[in-house]
């Protein structure tokens, strides 16, 4: 293994929920009745499209959050949950009927809260009608690194509550359930983020990326076929963490919103049109008339869902035509200039990243991987380079800004699930 890499996260579950399921018999004198289990996420291609009505591709990978679920102690008041953190070893108190948000300092649980909210204003799910909850949670997805940690929470909550309902698992609409939980991020935590990550950790399927149209939210699972290639998929953690609600995402929201907007004037289309609806020769059409700030983030998202569905096209061949891998690369080289000079939401570690990657001998591409302003790099990697990557990428990295880049090397796993 090569400086600054983790043991792979994989040969660490069976030993996580062993210690979770005793730290809960020695926290609650009982064992827990199932565990539900979800994955963060890194994305392949696509970023800032998901608002905006487009295409992404990403992938659930072998990092998760686990929720071991009790009943509540005989005698708890109707509705109450106990909720232990082991990562802050914190526990805290709330109740099902009275779904409030949480003083800062329990911020973390208002993503279970606001996820027992949003599947009752949703009405897939009545909170109320639970008897109470004790919980105890621990989470192995780094959290500030882009990697989806909160959605992996969400999407836990969210299938944890059902099974405490009663409800099986074939009878859970996941898209649904999805899109309660990004309801949760939005309205309750207040990131008004798209559906990207809730969708893939609640829908991954192992060793595939998934295509996913976010209007119609129809999905295909792409199978990545990296390990027949003798490749493997990297994140890289720039150690720079980043947040969602902070003002740089939503602003950029916004700015997308607004060309949008305009582009329908011109074009004569409904109002509520997205980016997804424009061409670029559409959008150059304005070119001049359009503010330069929204021009520039339109043809980010514009470019970018025509560069997703390409990659797909070449991954979902297998790499099959002799250029693809080229290709393949070229296409994440583009997308990540295009969030670093038209979205702008790149920083300069990110940008050094993605470059010493991009001077590495074997690697097929890389790329700045989600929401932006910090977190993670995605990058595609030739095995056999994989040391001298790790090595390399860490030690210039190290040289340059002093902080310690992190590696993982993922494996696509399937979305969440209940461990009985
Ligand atoms: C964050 C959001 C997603 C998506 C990405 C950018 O991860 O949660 O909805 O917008 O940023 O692609």
């Amino acid at each position: 293994m090569g400086q600054g890499e983790e043991a792979p996260a994989q040969t660490t579950q069976e030993t996580r929920l062993a210690a979770l399921c005793q730290g809960f018999q020695e926290k609650f004198s009982q064992a827990p009745q199932f565990v539900s289990r979800a994955p963060g996420r890194v994305n392949l291609i696509g970023e800032h499209t998901d608002y905006n009505g487009g295409f992404v591709f990403p992938v659930a990978i072998n990092r998760t959050v686990l929720m071991a679920v009790t009943g509540p102690e005989e005698g708890a008041a109707p509705g109450q949950v106990r909720i232990f953190s082991k990562d802050y070893d914190r526990e805290v108190t709330f109740n099902f009927n009275n779904l409030e948000k949480a003083p800062e300092a329990e911020r973390w649980t208002n993503y279970v809260r606001g996820v027992a909210w949003a599947l009752s204003q949703r009405g897939l799910l009545d909170p109320g009608k639970l008897p109470g909850a004790r919980i105890m949670l621990e989470s192995d997805v780094p959290q500030g690194a882009g990697l989806s940690s909160s959605a992996a929470l969400e999407i836990a909550t969210a299938l944890a509550l059902f099974q405490l309902a009663g409800i099986s698992d074939v009878a859970i609409d996941r898209p649904k359930v999805a899109l309660a939980c990004q309801l949760a991020e939005n309205r309750f935590v207040g990131a008004n983020t798209g559906i990207m990550d809730q969708f893939i950790s609640a829908l991954g399927q192992p060793d595939s990326a998934l295509l996913i149209d976010t209007r119609s939210l129809e999905y295909r699972a792409v199978p990545l076929g990296f390990a027949g290639r003798g490749l493997k998929l990297v994140a890289v953690n720039s150690a720079v963490p980043h947040r969602h609600d902070t003002g740089g995402y939503n602003q950029r929201r916004a700015e997308c919103e607004e060309a949008a907007k305009f582009m329908a004037k011109v074009y004569g289309k409904p109002e509520d049109s997205q980016l997804r609806d424009f061409t670029l020769e559409q959008l150059l059409g304005v070119q001049g008339r359009l503010a330069p700030v929204p021009f520039k983030r339109a043809r980010h998202v514009i470019t970018e869902d025509a560069r997703t569905l390409k990659a797909v096209e070449i991954l979902g061949r297998g790499f099959s035509h002799e250029s693809d891998l080229t290709t393949f690369g070229r296409l994440l080289r583009e997308s990540h200039e295009s969030m670093r000079f038209d979205f702008e939401i790149t920083v300069p570690e990110i940008d050094l990243l993605v470059n010493l990657a991009w001077n590495q001998p074997g690697v097929i591409g890389a790329r700045m991987t989600g929401g932006g302003f910090g977190g993670c790099t995605v990058n595609v990697v030739e095995e056999t380079a994989l040391d001298a990557f790790s090595k390399n990428v860490w030690q210039k990295y190290r040289q340059e800004t002093g902080l310690d880049a992190k590696m993982y090397v993922f494996d696509a796993v399937e979305g969440g699930t209940i461990i009985a």
